[in-house]
């Protein structure tokens, strides 16, 4: 069994995808363990206790400096013996400290085609660059931004008259079928 934890931020719903996806077999040998969220009110949490998931909350203003926070992060990641750090609307940037204690094993998933908008505003960005085009990207993390190997990645197309929100609906549907997808192909267990 892969051993998993979910790392978010907010909303959740990428969270809530891969349990379901994990408990229905559609991601065989893995076991989300937990969810780890640095915000208090991220709406993941109130997910995780319906889904009767454990939750670690981790503010960052309570550690002195971003080592000492990501070191508390390890220290409960090993303790629950994760494999696999799993990103899904994670709003922090990895630093040194979790890139060496999971080398390679922390991946992440990007609301659009990479390299292609990069950043915080993936969806926003490509819908104003007027391309009617854009996508979904599954990674590893490294100490670049959104710049680690890609393991999946998918593109959409839009039509002119299509909205900021059908393109963010769209988007989100395509994460829920690429991030189960992508984690049963780096799985060392299939
Ligand atoms: C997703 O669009 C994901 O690609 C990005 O953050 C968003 C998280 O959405 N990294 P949710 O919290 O899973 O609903």
């Amino acid at each position: 069994m892969l051993r998993i934890a979910v790392a978010a931020s907010g909303n959740g719903s990428n969270f809530e995808n891969l349990v379901h996806q994990s408990r229905q077999k559609k991601m065989p040998s893995t076991n989300i363990i937990c969810l780890i969220t640095d915000k208090q009110n991220a709406y993941a949490l109130d997910r995780a206790k319906q889904l009767d998931i454990p939750h670690f909350l981790f503010i960052p203003n309570l550690f002195s400096n971003k080592q000492q926070y990501e070191q508390a992060v390890v220290q409960t990641l090993q303790e629950q013996r994760i494999d696999l750090l799993v990103l899904a609307g994670y709003m922090r940037i990895i630093g040194d400290t979790l890139l060496n204690a999971y080398p390679n094993n922390i991946i992440n998933i990007h609301p659009s085609y990479l390299p292609a908008h990069p950043g915080k505003q993936g969806i926003l960005d490509a819908f104003h660059a007027g391309q009617l085009s854009s996508g979904v990207t599954v990674h590893y993390v490294n100490e670049k931004i959104d710049g680690g190997e890609i393991i999946l990645q998918e593109k959409i197309s839009f039509q002119p008259q299509e909205t900021i929100a059908d393109w963010e609906n769209k988007i989100h549907a395509l994460e829920y079928q690429l991030y189960p997808q992508a984690i049963n192909a780096i799985n060392p267990f299939l």
